[in-house]
């Protein structure tokens, strides 16, 4: 049998036995959800955005969709009933959720690869009957184009059969794109991918152990995942990425010839607005104003990454001993397995007031504040971008997938980061910490602070990132 059909045939046989629980018909919004039933002129278009449900996807997505709609669009966000953030309608942005029937405990038993193979399967059925209700509103304006996440593959080949265009939107870097067609053209999922310090051919200066590798029990799911998201988004009629020329030009350079549309680097995506799924602690600002200049390490891990209870007590302990004031998020599934931080007992007694832990942070803000001096960060490609924006250098200790290159990107690449052992461990948190606050620190402060100044001119009017924004929304116009 052909190894892409045997894979598939092995695909509808897992994704069968997982699927347990009924897809439930897409439930209209009750209509003070909508922002008006049916689009009609002066729009200039109407464009349906659909993101992967994970807050890294969904902010880039927001703000994506905030931006068109500035220049003029109608605007309809989908989203699953899964994780849905928290959005409001208004004027020519219209809010529409679809629902899959899948549980927050059901997602959290299965690995990464199972669960976007799972999401792309459920989400298929519901998103084709929204979008067809979509097409046929009476006295509607058809919808001229999707954009969806490059994850959600399967909204490609729905387009295609529904004839309406679709522009893939690639929320990570476009150096971890390739890194993962390398994983799955050269087969480098084997144990030197994981560890070694080689350089990868054609892909300097990304090392082995810097691929985008996710730890699975199904590695064939993980290939046939990496040639769906790839192939499909280089078909798509065009290809957005949230990240610069000015960053990553290379890559994007690698990936140009490779799609059958234009490829725009227009960001980073950075407006102020919030699309959180969890809520936000507004008393990190207050404490913050408590706090010197420069003198805080901000601690976050990001929406998915999970440790394990040896790790928090190394992290926390790291934090105390370094003397530095901290803020560290720490989310209530952060470690693996229990419902609960587990952070060690009297550890906050002993810290006082030179810590504070919160939920969920208001994290742009945060890294905006002039008392944050430094992010110890899992190298979500958000928070590289939101630490990049705000001149803050990092200390990188990715925990898997694109974080893995985008700590490179950072540390080497770029000079504003530091890296840590992947095996994390009190003495060196302590040292980290202090290297980056402190004077010797000061060199990777001032890199951080001059690629902050290179990304706002790419923003500004003439800028790559400008410009790619511009020559986008010209294509949308003529969908
Ligand atoms: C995931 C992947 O890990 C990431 O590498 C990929 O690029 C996108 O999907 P996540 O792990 O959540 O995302 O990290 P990241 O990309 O950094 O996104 C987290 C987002 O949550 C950021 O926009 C950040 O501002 C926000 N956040 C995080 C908060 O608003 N508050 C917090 O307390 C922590």
């Amino acid at each position: 049998m052909d190894k892409n059909l045997k894979l598939q045939t092995l695909v509808l046989h897992f994704l069968n036995s997982r699927l347990t629980l009924p897809i439930k018909p897409s439930t209209p919004l009750p209509n003070s959800l909508m922002a008006e039933n049916r689009v009609s002129m002066p729009y200039t278009g109407h464009l349906v955005l659909f993101s992967y449900p994970y807050q890294g996807h969904i902010n880039p997505m927001i703000q994506l969709a905030r931006t068109l709609h500035s220049r003029g669009f109608f605007i309809t966000i989908v989203h699953t009933d899964y994780n849905a953030p928290h959005l409001e309608p208004s004027p020519g942005f219209s809010i529409e959720s679809i629902c899959l029937g899948l549980s927050n405990q059901e997602a959290r038993e299965m690995d990464k690869v199972e669960l976007v193979l799972v999401l792309n399967e459920k989400c298929r059925p519901p998103f084709r009957a929204l979008m067809e209700d979509l097409q046929s509103r009476k006295g509607g304006v058809p919808v001229s184009c999707l954009i969806t996440d490059a994850v959600m593959y399967f909204t490609q080949d729905l387009a295609e059969e529904l004839g309406i265009k679709r522009m893939a939107f690639r929320t990570s870097s476009s150096t971890s794109t390739l890194g993962f067609q390398a994983i799955r053209e050269k087969g480098y999922l084997d144990e030197r991918a994981d560890t070694s310090d080689e350089l990868v051919p054609d892909l300097s200066p990304i090392r082995f152990k810097d691929l985008p590798f996710v730890k699975t029990k199904y590695p064939d799911y993980f290939s046939l995942f990496i040639s769906s998201f790839t192939s499909k988004s280089f078909r798509a009629s065009a290809l957005i990425f949230n990240t610069s020329d000015s960053l990553e030009s290379p890559a994007l350079e690698k990936i140009r010839p490779q799609c059958r549309g234009p490829v725009y680097a227009i960001g980073p995506l950075n407006l102020p607005s919030s699309s959180s799924i969890l809520l936000e602690d507004d008393k990190c600002i207050s404490w913050l104003d408590t706090q010197p200049p420069r003198s805080v390490v901000y601690t976050s891990f990001g929406s998915i990454a999970g440790l394990d209870s040896s790790q928090v007590m190394e992290i926390a302990w790291g934090l105390a001993n370094s003397g530095r004031p901290f803020l560290w998020v720490v989310r209530s599934d952060l470690v693996n397995g229990l419902n609960t931080a587990g952070l060690p007992s009297g550890f906050m007694d002993q810290v006082g007031s030179c810590g504070l832990v919160v939920e969920w942070a208001p994290q742009k803000k945060v890294l905006a504040h002039r008392a944050v001096g430094a992010f110890w960060t899992h190298c979500g490609w958000n928070s590289t971008l939101e630490s990049i924006c705000a001149g803050v250098p990092m200390a990188c200790w990715p925990q898997f997938s694109d974080q893995r290159v985008n700590s490179r990107l950072i540390c080497h690449v770029w000079g504003v980061g530091a890296e840590m052992r992947r095996e994390v461990e009190r003495g060196e948190v302590e040292m980290v910490v202090r290297r980056l606050l402190e004077r010797e620190g000061e060199e990777m402060r001032e890199r951080a602070s001059e690629l902050k100044k290179v990304v706002e001119k790419s923003l500004g009017k003439g800028g790559s990132s400008y410009d790619a924004l511009e020559s986008l929304i010209l294509q949308l116009m003529s969908c």
